[in-house]
């Protein structure tokens, strides 16, 4: 199914997918990593559990008329994407107060934001992935104003649907990060993944964390918690 390795990223592995021109295969792996790779380990099942909550959310947001590269999950581990030029922009939306913003802008934890908060970083492990504006996203990125304004109007849908789907099963969706990429016909689409290492879970009754703050923290078992985010979905479904 799959042909030579394009890329090895902190989470997963992109092949070109095998007589499927325009197509990639993704391999999601075992690693977790956090504070920009200072932090590292591997937890068996965690490829699996990702690639497979993060192929359910795609179908859902598909469903909902959010285009995206997702074609299908192929095995445990792996699914077929549309190969897509990915723009160097890590967009991130807080619905809720945690992590980064807490810190740089003194807001404190648990802040419910009145409004979704759209944040936009520059895509660069060199640089620790710096916050941006605007402006440097146009010069960072090849994207136009109203492309730009495309993205965010995307990922304000996202967030609506995603703040649905965990509503659904029980979870503040507090913050996540999504990549867009450009498809050949120069179409922008939703890439990369959704799952517990890009989202910040919390159950709403107990507000127990469940994703992976429980690594970076050191506050609980990531495969527990990513399972009982898979079972559920699974149960909703
Ligand atoms: O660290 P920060 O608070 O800015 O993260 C915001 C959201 O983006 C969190 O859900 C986090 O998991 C996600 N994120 C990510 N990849 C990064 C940085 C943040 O998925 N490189």
């Amino acid at each position: 199914m799959k042909e030579a390795l394009l890329y090895e990223g902190k989470a997963k592995k992109v092949y070109q997918a095998k007589d499927r021109t325009g197509k990639l295969v993704l391999a999601y792996k075992n690693d977790a990593t956090a504070f920009n790779g200072e932090k590292k380990s591997s937890f068996s099942g965690k490829g699996r559990l990702n690639n497979e909550i993060s192929s359910r959310i795609f179908s859902l947001l598909h469903d909902k008329g959010v285009e995206t590269h997702f074609i299908e999950r192929l095995t445990e581990t792996e699914q077929l994407v549309h190969q897509t030029e990915i723009i160097p922009l890590e967009v991130v939306v807080r619905n809720v107060a945690a992590g980064s913003i807490t810190k740089r802008l003194g807001i404190e934890e648990k802040t419910t934001f009145a409004r979704p908060l759209v944040e936009l970083f520059y895509k660069n492990d060199e640089l620790n992935d710096p916050l941006i504006n605007d402006e440097h996203a146009f010069i960072l990125s090849d994207v136009t104003r109203t492309e730009l304004q495309e993205i965010k109007e995307k990922v304000l849908k996202i967030n609506e649907e995603l703040r649905k789907i965990f509503r659904d099963i029980h979870i503040t969706l507090v913050d996540f990060k999504v990549e867009f990429g450009r498809l050949a016909s120069g179409c922008i689409v939703l890439a990369d993944e959704i799952s517990p290492d890009t989202c910040r879970l919390w159950d709403i009754t107990t507000q127990e964390k469940l994703d992976k703050d429980v690594f970076r923290q050191g506050t609980g078992d990531l495969i527990e918690v990513y399972e009982e985010i898979l079972r559920r979905l699974e149960d909703k479904q």
